[in-house]
This record gives structure tokens, C-alpha cells and sequence, in this order.
């Protein structure tokens, strides 16, 4: 079958239409007609080559919604007319201590969707489907592709870091993954702050469940603390002043990152072994906390804000998001192509 498709064919390149063919699927493999796809800032630093594992031409998307047309033979969990989704990992060996964890997301032979693809960015998409997982039918296909990336990754990452109820929990950065992690944060039952460059951003901080807003402008350090959070959780693609934000943080608080920064953390000792305060990173989520996440956005109502723009404009899209003016999640609807 002829695929077409949006591809960067060099260094942070304009996309372009490209088409190739993708055999039926073999074994585990199923092939999805996409709907949608979620533009992520990782499939920015994957077209920008900023992490030198890219491979040209990039086919990014990975937040991806779709229908199941075929399956391989040894495909059990799905049948054909099924909607699901895929996210940011294509597989892992499923053997070692961290898969039979149910870590696959820390596995070292996990493989990325577009590295080197073909990703979403795509009317169809061949896929391994023990990392393509059935949408609950309470969450529009519209807005469900973020879920998949952005939001695993914050669930995740704030899980990882502990997580509960009634703690208080700090975002830095309310873009795609950010303003994802308000709603779960704050539905699951904490009092959240928002850490924001963007004054409307911070206004609208409290219809997404936050608390509080800190508009901290960029290059600058935040204010004071006036309150001290648990958690305090980075989605920038950028390097801050760390040490001013560990401050925010009470004792045995924990500073989670899921926002790669352009340059190596940049810390002070002291406010980490005095308040004994943990640094920590994390990579989205293995497949059972995908689907414990999909499950609670389902029954919470935890919906990405999306502007969903027709696939042949995908260039304003990605512009978008690279000015950040996007609100919140840029999608892209593949329906037509
Ligand atoms: N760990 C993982 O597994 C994983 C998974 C997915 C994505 N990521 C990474 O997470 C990061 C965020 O992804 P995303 O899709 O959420 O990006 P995004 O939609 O572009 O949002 C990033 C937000 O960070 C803030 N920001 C950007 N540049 C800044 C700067 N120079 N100084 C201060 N704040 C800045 C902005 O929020 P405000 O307007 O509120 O200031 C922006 O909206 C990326 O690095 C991406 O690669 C990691
Ligand atoms: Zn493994
Ligand atoms: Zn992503």
C-alpha cells in the first residue's frame, strides 16, 4: 500500500509530501489508517536533529489516532475497525527486568516510533501493536492523540516522583505536556501552581485546575516561595535558573524533569542534602501506566485543548508551536489525505 506522507528531508527542513510503501502487516504488526496526529516538541527536536540520532528524510508524529485496517497473525488484542492509539515507543524486547517490570519505556532496547520511523506524520502507519492501545470510547478521537505522549509523560513523570492526593504540586512550562499535567494533578485531588512565561497562560490557569499562577518571564528567575510544593515538575524545552525553582520545593520534595533542556542541569548542593530534596527524570510510561493513564482521563474528563489544523497544513502548525503561540496541543487531521 502507497502511504502518503509529511517528511523533513533535512536538518530542520519545511515538510513535504512523500509517499512509500508499507507491506501487510507481519505477526504482531497491525496497520492503522490515521485520523489524527498530536504535534509534540520532541518531533520538533527530532526535524532539528538537537538529540544527533536523526535520520533523514524524519517522518515525526507520535501521538498518533487511528483505525485498525489489518492485522498480523498473532494479534490478539485487536480486531480491524478498532481505534487506538500510538505513542512516542515502538517497542522493546519484552524479556528483560525492566519489561517484565511492566517498564518497558525503560528498556535498553526500547525503540522511538520515529527514530527512524516512518511516525504518524501519515495517512497510515505500520506498527508493532503491543504499543498501539485501544481508545476508551468516552474521549474524543479529536483530542486523544496528546494523550499518548504528552500525557503518559506527565502522569508518568509525576507519578514517578510520588504522586498522591492532596499535596501540592508545581508545573514549570504550560505547553502540550504542561497543561496536561494541571488536570491530572489537580483532578486527581492536589492543589496545583503554575509556572508560566505566558501572561494568558497564567490567566487561564485556574479553568485547567491550577491554583495559582506565577508568570516568571523568560531568562528570569521566579519570585520567592511563599508556598512549598511536593512535586515540582519541568515540561521545558529550555534551561532555567534550577536552583531558584529547588527553592520552591519543601523537604523530600522532588524536582522531576520530563522538559529536555538544551543544556546539562545546572545545580546547587546545598538546597538539595540540606532539605533533602530529590532530583529525578523520566521517560514517558510503560504500557500498563498507558493504559491505567488513558483510563483516567476517561472517567476524569482529563481532555487536551487542541487546535486541530487540516494535514496539508502542517508547516503553520509546527510554527506554531516553535513561536509558541499554540493553545494548547497542535493536532492533525488526517481524515482528508
Ligand atoms: N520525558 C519524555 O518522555 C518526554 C515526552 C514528551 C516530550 N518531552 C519533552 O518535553 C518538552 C516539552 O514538550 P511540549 O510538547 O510540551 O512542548 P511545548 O508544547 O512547546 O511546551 C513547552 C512550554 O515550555 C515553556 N517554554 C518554552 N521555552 C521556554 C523558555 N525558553 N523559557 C521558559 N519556558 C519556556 C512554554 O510554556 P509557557 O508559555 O507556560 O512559559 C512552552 O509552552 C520538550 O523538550 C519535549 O521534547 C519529553
Ligand atoms: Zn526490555
Ligand atoms: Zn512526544
Amino acid at each position: 500500500m502507497q502511504v502518503q506522507a509529511k517528511a523533513a528531508k533535512e536538518v530542520g527542513a519545511k515538510l513535504e509530501s512523500y509517499s512509500f510503501e508499507i507491506e501487510s502487516p507481519q505477526e504482531f504488526q497491525c496497520s492503522i489508517a490515521v485520523e489524527y496526529c498530536g504535534i509534540c516538541h520532541s518531533d520538533l527536536h527530532i526535524i532539528d536533529n538537537d538529540w544527533g540520532m536523526s535520520q533523514y528524510p524524519v517522518i515525526a508524529g507520535h501521538e498518533v489516532i487511528g483505525i485498525v485496517k489489518e492485522i498480523g497473525s498473532q494479534v490478539n488484542h485487536l480486531k480491524i475497525g478498532d481505534r487506538v492509539g500510538v505513542g512516542w515507543q515502538k517497542s522493546a524486547c519484552l524479556q528483560c527486568s525492566d519489561c517484565l517490570k511492566g517498564n518497558e519505556n525503560l528498556c535498553n532496547q526500547n525503540q522511538p516510533l520515529i527514530v527512524p520511523g516512518p511516525g504518524g506524520f501519515a495517512n497510515h502507519l505500520l506498527t508493532d501493536s503491543r504499543f498501539a492501545f485501544p481508545i476508551p470510547q468516552g474521549i474524543d478521537p479529536k483530542v486523544a492523540g496528546p494523550l499518548l505522549c504528552g500525557g503518559i509523560t506527565v502522569y508518568g513523570g509525576l507519578r514517578a516522583a510520588g504522586m498522591s492526593s492532596g499535596q501540592e504540586i508545581g508545573v514549570i512550562g504550560i505547553g502540550g505536556l504542561g497543561h496536561m499535567a494541571v488536570q491530572f494533578a489537580s483532578k486527581l485531588g492536589n492543589r496545583v501552581t503554575v509556572f508560566t512565561t505566558s501572561e494568558d497562560k497564567a490567566e487561564f490557569a485556574h479553568q485547567l485546575g491550577a491554583d495559582r499562577a506565577i508568570v516568571v518571564s523568560k531568562g528570569e528567575a521566579p519570585p520567592k516561595p511563599d508556598r512549598l510544593l511536593n512535586i515540582l515538575l519541568s515540561t521545558v524545552p529550555a534551561s532555567l535558573d534550577w536552583g531558584a525553582y529547588l527553592e520552591h520545593l519543601d523537604s523530600d520534595g522532588t524536582l522531576s524533569f520530563v522538559g529536555v533542556s538544551d543544556a546539562p542541569l545546572n545545580l546547587p548542593i546545598f538546597p538539595l542534602i540540606m532539605k533533602r530534596r530529590r532530583i529525578l527524570g523520566s521517560p514517558i510510561g510503560g504500557r500498563g501506566m498507558m493504559i491505567e493513564m488513558l483510563s483516567i482521563a476517561d472517567r476524569f474528563k482529563i481532555e487536551p485543548i487542541v487546535e486541530v489544523f487540516p494535514s496539508d497544513n502542517i508547516n503553520e502548525a509546527i510554527d506554531k508551536v516553535r513561536s509558541n503561540s499554540i493553545r494548547y496541543r497542535a493536532v492533525l487531521d488526517f481524515n482528508q489525505s
